[in-house]
This record gives structure tokens, sequence and C-alpha cells, in this order.
């Protein structure tokens, strides 16, 4: 059930070494695939790594929150193209998100890992040595990757009773004193 997978969905951080089968990768990018967009236009492409040269390379993108990138089966970089949709943060945000969505459905562990408006201590872009390691044309957005694998840690779901729910306002909104 959906509510139920929800609920269960965390980020994942740490994984074990055991590879991820074909099959589930290629469930994980349909999912992508799948998501919608503003005006149908699919302004994103997705970039999948395994090779760990190269996701140590990501994982160098900046200081903190690459840690996934370690442990993970695979990576997919998310990419999207500025100038073919004026919502191309939500529309590569959306099939980040059912990524992980798709991941968690089928036993595995997923983390998105920030790129976009992110630097190394040197001021870097994450986005340069995302291009860079990848050979992703400088036009192009990089908005996050999505780090899956078995996951090597336990997350308890979400208690519905531990939900904000003072972020939801009837009818009008309501000021929180
Ligand atoms: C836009 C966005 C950026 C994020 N960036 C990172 C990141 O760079 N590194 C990381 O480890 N987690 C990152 N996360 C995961 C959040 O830290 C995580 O979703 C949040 O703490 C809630 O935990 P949960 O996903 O287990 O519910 C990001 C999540 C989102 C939605």
């Amino acid at each position: 059930m959906l509510h139920e997978l929800l609920l269960k969905r965390h980020s994942i951080r740490r994984y074990t070494d055991s590879p991820v089968d074909p099959e589930s990768v290629r469930k994980v990018l349909e999912a992508a695939l799948l998501a919608p967009t503003s005006k149908n236009k699919r302004p994103w492409q997705f970039v999948v790594v395994e090779n760990r040269e190269t996701l140590d390379r990501l994982a160098s993108c900046k200081d903190f929150g690459t840690k996934p990138i370690a442990t993970a089966a695979f990576a997919v970089v998310v990419v999207v193209d500025s100038s073919q949709s004026d919502c191309f943060v939500e529309d590569s945000s959306i099939a980040a998100a059912y990524m992980q969505l798709q991941a968690t459905d089928l036993g595995l562990g997923a983390c998105w890992i920030q790129v976009r408006n992110r630097f190394t201590a040197d001021g870097t872009p994450a986005e340069d040595i995302v291009r860079e390691t990848l050979g992703i044309p400088e036009m192009l957005t990089v908005e996050c990757i999505v780090t899956v694998g078995h996951p090597d840690e336990e997350r308890r779901p979400v208690d519905p009773e531990k939900l904000l729910w003072e972020k939801v306002h009837i009818e009008s909104w309501k000021a929180v004193e």
C-alpha cells in the first residue's frame, strides 16, 4: 500500500556490498521516467553510475553530505535542462523522489544527495565537479544524486502520531502562537 510505503521511506545512508540486480536498477529508472513534468516537457536526463572510482569522484563534489555515495551499489545523477522548462527544479525533484520510493518498495535503501546550490569549501560548485566527472554539458543543471543499495542500517517507519499537523491549515491561514 502506498501509505505504508510512505511511512517506511527513510533516507538510507549505509549499504551492504551486495549488488543490486539489473531488473531492480531498471525499475528505479522506470520510476524516474514515469514522473510527471510541467507541460509534459520531460526536461530531465539520468546518468547511472556503478563504477566505484567514478562514485568516489562524485563523492568529492562537496565536503559534507556525500557519505551515502561511498557504499552505494549505484547512483543516479539527475540532470535537467533549465532552458526546456521553468519548472526544472520541480520536474527533476519529483523524478528523484519517485526513484527513492521505488527503491524502498523493492526493499532497497536510497538517499538524495543535493548538488545544485552546493559548493566545496573553496567555493567550487558541486555541479562543476559532477559535470566534469561525467562529461555532462555545461548548460545542463545537476539537481541531485540518488544513491541506492541494500540497506545496512535499520530505520523505523514514521509514527503517524508524530506528523506536524500544525502545518496544516483548514479553510484559512491560522497563525501559530
Ligand atoms: C532537497 C533535499 C536535499 C537533500 N540533501 C541531502 C544530502 O546532500 N545528503 C544527505 O545525506 N541527505 C540529504 N537529504 C536527505 C534529508 O536529509 C532527509 O530526507 C531528511 O533528513 C529527512 O529524513 P528521511 O529522508 O529519513 O525522512 C536531502 C533531502 C532533500 C529532500
